[in-house]
């Protein structure tokens, strides 16, 4: 509660005295008929208030340092078919606000006084999300325990012949039996040559001997994601194809992981990694030329079409951190995220190698990287799938920063784990 209440008190000191601050909280929203989906508060909410329920409202007034949280009103009805919904004098200690009060009294609260314009809430609540608070950390920390240990669950339970569903399964039920019902987004359990579909999400295909299984899935705690990928072999051992190629994408991500420092623009890194992978490929002879030329024409997106990092906490792609953080892209290759890394921020590690048809089939692809892509060489990498290898960190104020992610991913873990 205190957790909740200081970052009620960080927000009303940045907007100042004079604001009036509003922020409603997510409705339930229909599936079918009269059917909703599984409620998820909106994340400025959770972030300010911890409430999952949905149909609140919160009301803050910094000059008097007033808190008022509005629940919705209830009927009998509603109470046999849903169940309970705590009561305002419930709320009140439940969620620690000063003052609860029903939904329908926030009209009378508000009246006609201005709050806040949203541009300007929204920029307040960007700049501060992106420094996580002790307590976020803790949050996310858990989360990322508990979806490790479901990774490890996975390894050990994958064999070939099971559907990606059965596995992702597997990943969910670790999960939810160490008490983390939801899940940061859907799970990506992709067998083979699937494992090239960024965000696959159908789930359903028969993982075969002799491939890959590529899984990007994390558990969300209080709101918090983890945002975890690991790729490893169906039958617990890696052909030589598949090492040469996880080695290179697991390296890179070592490297980019150490050089993650308060002051790095995270565009820098990303351009790094292509460096790293553009040379691994060439090593592979699948890449030739010069690394520049590579990578400022485009080629290793071929290959590496995503980027290496993002922010990570209520949303699984987070804030980037409000108007104040925003700097032009010092890079040559175009990349969404661009930041001065902070202490305090945290980020995920997602380098990746991908063989996908729809890039390297496509004639007009082709023409242009015919001089620096070998695409004799790559057709036989057609079958292959994707690496990806994703682990979450938080920038410290000094040296490398601290992984929260402990699931195995050196070659000879990842076979011990899946060992049988
Ligand atoms: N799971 C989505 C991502 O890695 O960004
Ligand atoms: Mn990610
Ligand atoms: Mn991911």
């Amino acid at each position: 509660m205190n957790h909740y209440r200081e970052l009620r008190r960080a927000l009303a000191r940045r907007l100042g005295p004079r604001a009036l601050i509003h922020l409603e909280g997510g409705r339930s929203v229909p599936r079918n008929f009269d059917v909703d989906y599984v409620f998820r508060q909106n994340s400025d909410f959770l972030y300010l208030t911890g409430v999952e329920e949905p149909g609140c409202h919160l009301v803050l007034e910094p000059k008097s340092g007033r808190e008022i949280l509005f629940v919705p009103r209830v009927d009998s009805h509603h109470r046999v078919w849903e169940g309970h919904v705590p009561s305002p004098a419930e709320a009140k200690t439940l969620f620690g606000v000063d003052r609860v009060m029903y939904a329908d009294e926030l009209k009378k609260v508000l009246g006609r006084r201005a709050v806040a314009p949203k541009a300007r809430l929204r920029d307040a609540l960007d700049e501060l999300r992106a420094i996580k608070s002790e307590g976020e950390l803790a949050l996310m920390r858990r989360a990322n325990e508990v979806s490790g240990a479901a990774h490890r669950a996975v390894m050990a339970a994958t064999r070939p012949g099971m559907r990606e569903y059965e596995i992702q399964a597997v990943f969910e039920a670790e999960c939810m039996k160490a008490g983390m019902r939801h899940l940061a987004y859907p799970s990506i359990v992709a067998a083979g040559v699937n494992g090239a579909v960024l965000h696959y999400r159908r789930n359903d295909a028969v993982l075969r001997a002799g491939e890959l299984l590529l899984i990007d899935a994390g558990a969300e705690l209080k709101g918090y994601a983890a945002d975890i990928t690991r790729t490893f072999p169906a039958d617990g051992k890696f052909s030589r194809r598949q090492r040469d190629v996880y080695q290179i994408v697991l390296e890179t991500q070592k490297d980019c992981i150490q050089a993650a420092r308060p002051g790095v623009v995270s565009a820098d890194l990303h351009v790094r990694s292509m460096r790293r992978i553009a040379e691994g490929l060439k090593s592979l002879g699948i890449l030739r030329g010069e690394t520049d030329g590579l990578v400022e024409g485009g080629a290793v997106r071929l290959f590496y079409p995503h980027g290496l990092t993002h922010m990570l906490g209520l949303d699984v792609h987070d804030t980037t951190g409000g108007k104040k953080r925003k700097m032009p892209n010092p890079t040559k290759v175009p990349v969404r995220f661009v930041a001065k890394l902070e202490p305090g921020f945290v980020i995920t590690m997602e380098p990746g190698i991908y063989f996908i048809d729809a890039l390297l089939r496509d004639p007009a692809l082709r023409r242009k990287h015919k001089t620096s892509v070998d695409f004799a060489k790559v057709e036989s990498f057609l079958d292959f799938g994707g690496v990806r290898i994703e682990d979450d960190i938080v920038i410290r104020p000094e040296g490398p920063p601290l992984n929260l992610t402990s699931v195995p991913k050196e070659i000879a873990e990842v076979e011990a784990a899946c060992a049988r």
